[in-house]
């Protein structure tokens, strides 16, 4: 059956490895149908659009969303990220946010971020704003049911790991209220999965050990803005920001899923053919997954890992990545090492 994709390239090196990732999907025979869709901040500029409700109406009848990135240094802050990546996480209802990480030594663990609530919610106001008694409030919203079912998906993907190791990771000392009801919504559900052994982190001492011992991590399961921070930081531990990959997931399967590398558009290194497209294959794959092809997703996660361990491939360059990759992705037979 053929999954029909929107394809929103975006910004600044968005569009580079994106393009990268369609050629990877193609070369792993996946049965694909790519819609282009012009979103991001150079779109917004043209023509003041971000995300309107035709566009929304449109992508809810794809099987799944690929992003490569948006955002661009003209367009104030808060526009683009609240108006179509946060408005695409909750009107899709993408409440999980799954990002992997794997180590140079093999060791892999996974971040489940809840993605629809917390900070990122938009709860708050000015009052006397521009004048010296302004006061700014940005309340952090956190639902039984919003802690709940990212914490159940956290359980369940535990669950089918090797260790079955899950940590909650918060800041319960500081943050009594939102805390409290983490805490114990996540000790009610491990009652139900009585195979997967559990652990508590504050979110200081999980940066730590992300840094110092990432081992000691199967499955983490944390809200949206420590989810934010801790992922960015696992990129640094595993090989980088151009390696990272994400999926925003509706795991109700009401609306289509959003894929995307963990990194922005990168005006820094835009259209210099610098960027590293690595992300945005392993996000495709993650995508594929998602979608039941499980055969085509290894073949590219698998291209990817042998890229990303062979020194002979330079680990700079859109071009010579893609190549590296896309060679490996269509000689499945030299992916296993
Ligand atoms: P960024 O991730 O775009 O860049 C941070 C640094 O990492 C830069 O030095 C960049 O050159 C480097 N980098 C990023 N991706 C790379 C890759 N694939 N290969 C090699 N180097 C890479 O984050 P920044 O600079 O904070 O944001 C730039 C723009 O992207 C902003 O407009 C921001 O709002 C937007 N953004 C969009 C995201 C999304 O679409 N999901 C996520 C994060 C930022
Ligand atoms: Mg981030």
């Amino acid at each position: 059956m053929t999954h029909r994709i929107a394809v929103i390239g975006g910004d600044g090196i968005g569009p580079e490895v994106t393009s990268v990732a369609l050629e990877a999907i193609a070369a792993a025979g996946a049965d694909v149908s790519p819609t282009e869709f012009d979103l991001g901040g150079q779109r917004y500029l043209r023509d003041g659009t971000v995300l309107d409700d035709q566009t929304l109406t449109e992508l809810r009848t794809f099987d799944a969303i690929l992003l490569g990135a948006v955002g661009t240094p003209d367009v104030p802050p808060g526009i683009i990220e609240r108006g179509l990546l946060l408005k695409a996480r909750f009107e899709l209802d993408l409440y999980v946010n799954l990002r992997p990480f794997q180590l140079a030594d093999g060791h892999s663990f996974t971040v489940i971020r809840e993605n629809t609530e917390g900070a990122y919610a938009g709860e708050g106001g000015f009052l006397r704003k521009g004048t010296p008694q302004e006061i700014a409030t940005q309340g952090s919203v956190n639902t039984r049911m919003g802690a709940e079912r990212a914490i159940r998906y956290a359980f369940e993907l535990a669950q089918a790991r090797t260790r079955r190791h899950l940590t909650l990771v918060h800041k319960t000392n500081v943050l009594t209220f939102a805390g409290d009801l983490w805490q114990r919504t996540f000790d009610e559900v491990a009652v139900e999965y009585p195979e997967v052994t559990t652990a508590y982190q504050h979110v200081d001492a999980a940066c730590i050990h992300f840094v110092e011992d990432p081992h000691r991590f199967e499955v983490i399961v944390t809200d949206n803005l420590f989810g934010d921070i801790l992922t960015d930081l696992g990129g640094a531990v595993a090989g980088g920001i151009g390696l990272a990959a994400s999926a925003n997931l509706n795991p109700d399967r009401t609306g289509p899923s959003l894929f995307e590398p963990v990194h922005g558009s990168a005006p820094d290194i835009a259209g210099k053919g610098l960027a590293n497209p690595t992300a945005a294959v392993l996000s495709a794959s993650l995508m594929l997954d998602f979608l039941g092809d499980a055969e085509c997703a290894q073949r590219m996660r698998a291209a990817c890992d042998a890229v990303i361990a062979d020194d002979a491939v330079p680990q700079a360059g859109t071009d010579e990545i893609a190549a590296a990759i896309l060679a490996r992705v269509t000689q499945p037979h030299m992916t296993r090492q």
